[in-house]
């Protein structure tokens, strides 16, 4: 599937765009309006890179509301810079119903079985994005990573069918497009993806001096950061804390149209531990599927991480992913602190650190009142 020539605006640089000569009717104040209350709300001073981004948005929304073609937009920077807090807000803020806000693993997880299911048609993509688009005009994917080469030559047609379709497509990563799939034996033949990329998207850095995950305001609504890392996970402090005991027996339980082993589930309540999960051929689609029927999640047994094979590490990082990005409310368990079972080399493990390190920590010195369960786990 061929790409669609770039568009008029396209040929012209994101900084040319961004330092031209611009009219008030180039901007949609509703848009600067809406970033600027949503941050008053919460007390954030906003970067000078939120907002170049902003600017870009509120340009996107005009050419959006009339019905132009407008480029997309590629996000990325380092971890808690606020990436997916601008792509919330802009979809939050676009007047529009004809959009769709979808984690990046859901999504690739969905398409991957439509095309199986439409394997027989000449255009199983085709198909696959008439079912899950619908008519999308905007689609918003947070947290855009590859690791691997078949899912790269995958996202190439992606992406040039949804180009092709006039879709606005918003991305965030923690990768600049050249650093996606960096491992060298791809990297040469992911490259036309990256051109593409550059071609297609504004690419634009968010970066700020440190992670908002580690300022305390940043944790407002979220139930993700109401959990806890209890360690070394002693009898009393799961008794203190009402946590089922931790030689529970595997018990099968049915997901989607597999068979996975968990420890116990009790209304929105699932106990698992880091084994059931990580060390089994899990994948993505499970873990999503669990998150329809689970919204408290007790995981026991977070090994160190970084004596652990390589996939298993990448199974954990998607399930932190999906449990942050669902917005569960989790209880991990490990025989060591945090940072040392956080150990590892696997490329995306700086995204895991900064999202569990907003979990409450219980070490074996607790007080008797961090102890004390916060949330009733159902
Ligand atoms: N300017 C700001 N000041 C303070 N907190 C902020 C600011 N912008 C965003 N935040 C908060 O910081 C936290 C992290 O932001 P966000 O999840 O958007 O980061 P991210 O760049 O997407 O990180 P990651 O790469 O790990 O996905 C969120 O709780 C968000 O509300
Ligand atoms: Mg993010």
């Amino acid at each position: 599937m061929a790409a669609l020539p770039p568009t008029s605006s396209s040929r012209v640089p994101l900084i040319k765009r961004l330092l031209g000569k611009k009219t008030d009717a180039d901007s949609d104040p509703a848009i600067h309006r809406f970033f600027e209350d949503k941050a008053r709300q919460q007390g954030y001073t906003l970067s000078p890179g939120q907002q170049q981004v902003i600017a870009v948005m509120a340009r996107q929304s005009v050419q959006l509301l009339a019905g132009r073609p407008t480029h997309s937009l590629y996000l990325h920077g380092a971890v808690g810079r606020g990436k997916s807090w601008l792509l919330d807000g802009f979809f939050q803020a676009l007047p529009i119903a004809q959009k769709r806000r979808v984690h990046f693993h859901n999504f690739f997880a969905r398409l991957h079985r439509g095309m199986f299911a439409h394997r027989q048609q000449r255009d199983a993509l085709g198909s696959t994005l008439d079912e899950l688009l619908d008519d999308c005009r905007v689609l918003c994917f947070d947290e855009f990573h590859v690791h691997d080469i078949g899912d790269a030559m995958l996202i190439a047609r992606l992406f040039k069918a949804l180009f092709q379709r006039g879709v606005l497509l918003l991305v965030t990563s923690n990768y600049p497009p050249a650093g996606l799939l960096p491992n060298p034996l791809y990297h040469q033949r992911f490259k036309p993806v990256i051109e593409l990329i550059s071609a297609r998207m504004d690419v634009m850095e968010v970066s700020a001096p440190q992670d908002y995950r580690s300022l305390t305001q940043a944790h407002g609504e979220q139930r993700f950061t109401r959990g806890r890392f209890v360690w070394p996970g002693r009898q009393a402090q799961r008794v203190a804390l009402g946590l089922p005991p931790a030689d529970l027996p595997p018990l099968s339980l049915t997901v989607g149209a597999r068979q996975l082993t968990v420890r116990g589930h009790q209304k929105r309540t699932l106990g698992v531990t880091f084994s059931d999960l990580c060390e089994q051929p899990t994948a993505v689609m499970d873990y999503l599927h669990l998150c329809e029927d689970f919204d408290h999640w007790i995981i026991d047994g977070l090994p160190y991480l970084g004596d652990c094979p390589i996939a298993v590490q990448q199974r954990f990082i998607n399930l932190i992913d999906v449990l942050y990005d669902q917005d569960k409310h989790l209880i991990l368990l490990s025989e060591q602190p945090l940072d040392q079972a956080l150990s590892g080399h696997a490329i995306d493990l700086a995204r895991t650190r900064s999202r569990l390190g907003q979990l409450h920590e219980a070490g074996p010195n607790a007080f008797e009142q961090d102890l004390v369960p916060l949330e009733p786990l159902s």
